[in-house]
This record gives C-alpha cells, structure tokens and sequence, in this order.
C-alpha cells in the first residue's frame, strides 16, 4: 500500500520535498520545539536538509516517514509527523512536532490518531512504538489520548525517555 497524501480535519499530510527545507528548519532550528529531541536543534540549514534527504530514504524503502504537516486552510507547513524505522527497539517509532503557535489545540492528537489509523489499518503494523522525555507532559498526554500505553523506561539515544507502545486500534 503506497500512501502520498493524510488528509484530517484540519491537516493536510504529505511527504518533505527538498523545498521544504527553509520553512522545516523554523522548527527543526527552534531550541523550544527540540527541547526533548535528543539530538537537540537542528544547528544549520544544513542539517535540515540532511534531514530531510533522510526522511525521503526512509520514505523510498519503507513508503512512509516523518512527513510534513500543512495546515488544510492556508496550507501553512506547521510541523512534522509520522513513523520511522527505530534500530534501538527494531521497531517503527510515532513522532511529531510543531511550531508552537499550533500547540494547545488538539493538532499533534489529530495528525497522530491519522497516522496510527494508516499504520493499524491499510500498512498492517502490529505494533507501533513513541518514546518521550519524562518531562515531555504534552507529548505523554497525546501518547494516552491516542491509546498508547506506557511500557518501560529506558535511556534512548543517550536521553532518558518513557517507552510506549499500540498493539491494536479499533476505529472511531
Ligand atoms: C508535543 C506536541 C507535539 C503536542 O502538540 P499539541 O498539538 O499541543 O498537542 P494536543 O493539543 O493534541 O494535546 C496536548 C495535551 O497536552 C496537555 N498539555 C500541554 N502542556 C501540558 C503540560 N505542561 N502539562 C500537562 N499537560 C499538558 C494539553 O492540555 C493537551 O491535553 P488535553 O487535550 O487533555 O487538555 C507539541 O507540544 C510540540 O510540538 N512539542 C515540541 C516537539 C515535541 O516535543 N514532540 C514530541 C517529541 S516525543
């Protein structure tokens, strides 16, 4: 099943072409967003389009990755999310991110329920992990408003992190 485009309510998904990358890097580049990213931000343009380049990888062997989220009105680009291939857990790890004048207001719970409806029902995964700082209290709220539950702590890519995992959704 080859996906190209998740439409929600309010997004529109699609996956990152190398013209994203200035706009992307207004959040890959902001400290506050990449707080609780182990890596922390992105330093250069540069490493934005890096980045991306391994976003589209991902999506040419896999047929998903992290994608970029438009907002569906404007079509503004306002963040990132998807699944991506994880070596430390040999699993698919769920992130997303925004820019924060898009937090508070049920975006990340939106776009992440679309992708784990895509991944469950028309990829047939099995299981599908997210992994987050402690601190992280938005990210953990979206993990459990999207029927994730905690599994174990561990430290993962040097950063101390609650693991979480989805083993079936039922749809709405
Ligand atoms: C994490 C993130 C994606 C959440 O996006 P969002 O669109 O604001 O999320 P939602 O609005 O769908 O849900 C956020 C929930 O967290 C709650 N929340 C937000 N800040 C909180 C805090 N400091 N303490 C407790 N709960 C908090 C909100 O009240 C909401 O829960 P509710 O619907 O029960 O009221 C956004 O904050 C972000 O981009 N952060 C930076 C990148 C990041 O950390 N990504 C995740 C990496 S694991």
């Amino acid at each position: 099943m080859q996906l190209s485009e998740i439409k929600t309510n309010r997004t529109v998904l699609r996956p990152f072409s190398e013209n994203d990358a200035i706009v992307s890097f207004s959040w890959f580049g902001d400290p506050e967003v990449m707080k609780f990213t182990p890596n922390g931000p992105d330093a250069a343009l540069e490493d934005t389009v890096a980045r991306i380049a391994h976003y589209q990888e991902h999506h040419e062997q896999h047929g998903y990755a992290k994608w970029i989220i438009l907002e569906r009105d404007s079509m503004k680009p306002m963040g990132d999310a998807g699944p991506m291939y994880f070596p430390e857990c040999q699993h698919f790890e769920l992130g997303y991110r925004l820019l924060p004048e898009y937090w508070n207001k049920g975006f990340a719970t939106e776009v992440a329920s679309a992708w784990v409806r895509e991944c469950f029902h028309r990829l047939d995964f099995k299981i599908l992990i997210a992994f987050t700082h402690p601190g992280n209290l938005a990210s953990i709220r979206v993990l459990e408003k999207v029927g994730f539950k905690f599994s174990h702590r561990e430290y993962l890519m040097g950063m101390k992190s609650m693991v979480y995992q989805l083993t079936s959704y039922l749809s709405d």
